[in-house]
């Protein structure tokens, strides 16, 4: 009977793209996955996008949007990365979804049939501007203990101090920069610390199911110290509106925490890949998504990283169990991923692996799948990134190693045999293969146990053999030597047929390659059991260039910093400053204080005012100037302001100007209006003039 599997990836926060820890956990998972359909399983590999939450509201307000048009930003741009390194997720969803929403509301209703829902009061700091309860990171100030400024509300930067935000000095909100003031509200509570669930979480997480690591660290979870603190609480599951989220139901304006509802979404993207027909057309899957995740034999899978195994492993067997659901089979627990040597991920620093620069500089996705891969073990370790690594274990393993195989025997099957694979084996041949063919039971218990760097160390060396077989018969000169061509053919043969097995084992980490093998061997989808079998008197088709090598260039190219973004420098007033002059030429221009004795309308002119001006010459001066559209004559009588003396007069349609008013105004007068006279500060008397 093929086993059903129901398996997921940690729902991603939508409030950012894909980074290199998201790609690691879908490989991992994905190959796992991969592996489980070539058993010829039932696979059911669902993601959703976590969408709720206060950052992902704010970041939404931030640029205008509503929060599920934000949602719908991010979620649009998943694509280019799941297909991108060929993640085979059969479906996915949003934890914002009709489903999500539904079900939550029902295991929630469930957990308070049961008597497991408490109400409390909760005082808590609240932004009296934003009209807000402030969760920890949204309240800053100054440290307890060491007083150091700008600190977030849980925890010192500085002298790594835990505390509560009430703690903290002089409090403001990071939103508003408003003082918070306390203030109460009722909370809903998940009452963990109830015996049943006390009881029914040791029980579950500590039976063998969890990875050892996990376990133990549950039970000092579990564990209250000398002062009767720590121990497994009761958990917060509200929040307060404005919040986006699910309305907590006969609760009106509270809201699920987060998440509370995200590992909820495990089940509703499985709900709405049922209510899309995804199960039965692809299997003929007959039952509803509540028959189906009733039968006792379907198994549910997840993998997670080890910062959200609390979430995981107590707060989601307790709500499945209490809401009579069914139970994770594995929770499957994986370290981080840190890059080059652990430094610490920064992307202006270009340490970082950024997944979509990795394709576009033409990196080939199953190279990192082979490496991820390679450094994966069943245990909750971090794993590092390292050029020089990747490097070795690309070119020389699984190109080296496993894809020349396939070049050195294929172009003479092409060329000297018409592309024929022969049956008749010497001895020497039928051993190795029979020595591949026996490797698959342990390869097989490797994958299934996620080992996957075993996986591929035992594929590896199966592959020295073969390359063994082949140096020791040397085909290249078999091609030489009269007489050899059955030797040669059937040399060739044992090459092809090992590629082949080796392509199986390698095909849940390499699916485009193993694609590329099916087309070229001319074979069906490979699948673990048709390792058994070889392939016999067969055509095979022409070889075409599997992989190539990794060049050390675009690993530079991967890391290499990002170029600094070109800042437009802004131009003052619209328009750059004129070229440079010297003195002597600003001293040319002979500014000085002018007395605006009269203003007025010009007749016929939309622009003019016509000004008379007192530069202390003992006589008036005329002065037409274009601020029309800016001053009403009587604006202007009497205040002092700035002329260019000596300025050539100039004749115009309404009489002669002698000398120019200084103004102000944007280059682009239509896109910024505005015309603005110079005037001095008190104290300036006409005819003084300005240096
Ligand atoms: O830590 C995170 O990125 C969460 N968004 C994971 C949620 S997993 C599940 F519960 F939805
Ligand atoms: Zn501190």
């Amino acid at each position: 009977m093929p086993r059903q599997l129901f398996v997921t990836t940690a729902l991603p926060y939508a409030n950012g793209h894909f980074h290199i820890g998201h790609i690691m956990e879908y490989i991992q998972a994905d190959i796992w996955v991969r592996f489980q359909r070539m058993q010829g399983h039932q696979v059911h590999f669902v993601g959703a996008d976590d969408a709720h939450g206060a950052p992902i509201m704010i970041a939404a307000q931030k640029v205008g949007k509503t929060p599920q048009q934000f949602v719908a930003d991010i979620a649009a741009g998943r694509k280019p990365y799941l297909d991108g390194f060929h993640i085979s997720f059969d479906h996915w969803s949003s934890t914002d979804s009709p489903e999500n929403h539904e079900l939550a509301q029902s295991i929630y209703l469930a957990l308070k049939d049961q008597g497991l829902i408490d109400v409390r009061p909760v005082q808590q700091f609240f932004d009296p501007e934003k009209g807000m309860f402030l969760a920890d990171r949204f309240i800053k100030g100054e440290c307890p203990k060491c007083a150091a400024k700008d600190q977030y509300g849980d925890s010192c930067e500085v002298c790594g101090a835990v505390y509560a935000p009430t703690e903290l000095k002089n409090p403001y909100s990071a939103l508003s920069g408003a003082t918070p003031v306390l203030k109460t509200s009722d909370h809903y509570f998940f009452k963990l610390s109830d015996p049943r669930c006390l009881n029914f979480l040791q029980e579950w997480t500590q039976d063998g199911k969890l990875q050892p690591a996990v376990s133990k660290k549950i039970k000092e979870w579990f564990t209250k110290d000398e002062n009767g603190e720590g121990g497994l609480g009761d958990w917060d599951i509200s929040r307060d509106a404005p919040y986006f989220g699910i309305e907590i139901p006969g609760a009106p304006g509270k809201y699920f925490y987060v998440w509370l509802d995200a590992p909820i979404g495990y089940l509703a993207s499985l709900k709405s890949y049922f209510a899309a027909g995804g199960p039965k057309a692809k299997y003929g899957e007959a039952r509803s998504f509540d028959e189906f995740m009733a039968d006792p034999a379907v198994e549910q899978v997840h993998f997670i990283g080890k910062d959200i195994t609390y979430f995981h492993t107590l707060f989601w067997p307790a709500m499945l169990q209490f809401s009579g659901r069914k139970l994770p089979n594995q929770v499957n627990v994986h370290g981080f991923m840190t890059v080059n040597n652990g430094e610490k991920m920064s992307k202006s620093r270009g340490t970082g692996l950024d997944p979509l620069k990795y394709l576009s500089i033409g990196m080939n996705p199953e190279w990192l799948r082979y490496y991820i891969a390679a450094k994966l073990n069943a245990n909750v370790e971090d794993i590092d990134f390292n050029k020089d690594d990747f490097m070795a274990r690309v070119n020389s393993d699984l190109i080296g190693k496993f894809v020349n195989i396939a070049s050195r025997a294929a172009g003479f099957i092409a060329k000297r045999f018409e592309g024929e694979l022969t049956a008749s084996l010497g001895d020497d041949g039928k051993q190795l293969l029979a020595t591949l063919q026996a490797g698959r039971a342990s390869i097989v218990e490797q994958y299934e146990a996620r080992e996957l760097g075993k996986v591929l160390r035992e594929i590896m060396l199966l592959a020295d053999r073969v390359n063994e077989y082949v140096d020791a018969n040397k085909p290249w000169e078999l091609a030489k030597q009269e007489g050899m061509d059955a030797r040669l053919q059937e040399v060739c043969t044992v090459c092809i047929e090992a590629f082949r097995l080796l392509s199986i084992y390698l095909k849940p980490v390499l699916p485009a390659v193993a694609a590329n093998v099916e087309a070229f061997l001319k074979v069906a989808p490979l699948t673990f059991a048709s390792a058994e079998q070889l392939l016999g008197t067969h055509t095979i088709g022409a070889y075409q260039h599997l992989m190539q090598r990794v060049d050390v260039k675009m690993l530079d190219a991967l890391f290499e910093p990002p170029p600094a973004p070109v800042v437009e420098l802004p131009k003052p007033g619209g328009e750059d400053i004129a070229p440079t002059i010297t003195i002597d030429d600003f001293v040319k221009v002979d500014l000085r204080i002018a007395k605006i004795v009269n203003a007025e309308h010009v007749e016929g002119s939309t622009k003019l005012l016509r000004l008379t001006l007192d530069v202390g010459e003992g006589r008036h001066r005329n002065v037409f100037s274009g601020i029309k559209e800016a001053y009403q004559p009587e604006q202007l009588i009497g205040k002092l302001t700035v002329l260019v003396a000596n300025l050539a007069p100039r004749k115009m349609k309404f009489g002669v100007s002698e000398g120019m008013v200084l103004a102000a105004s944007h280059a682009d007068e239509k896109a910024n209006p505005g015309v603005y006279v110079l005037e001095p500060f008190p104290g300036a008397e006409p005819g003084m003039r300005i240096r």
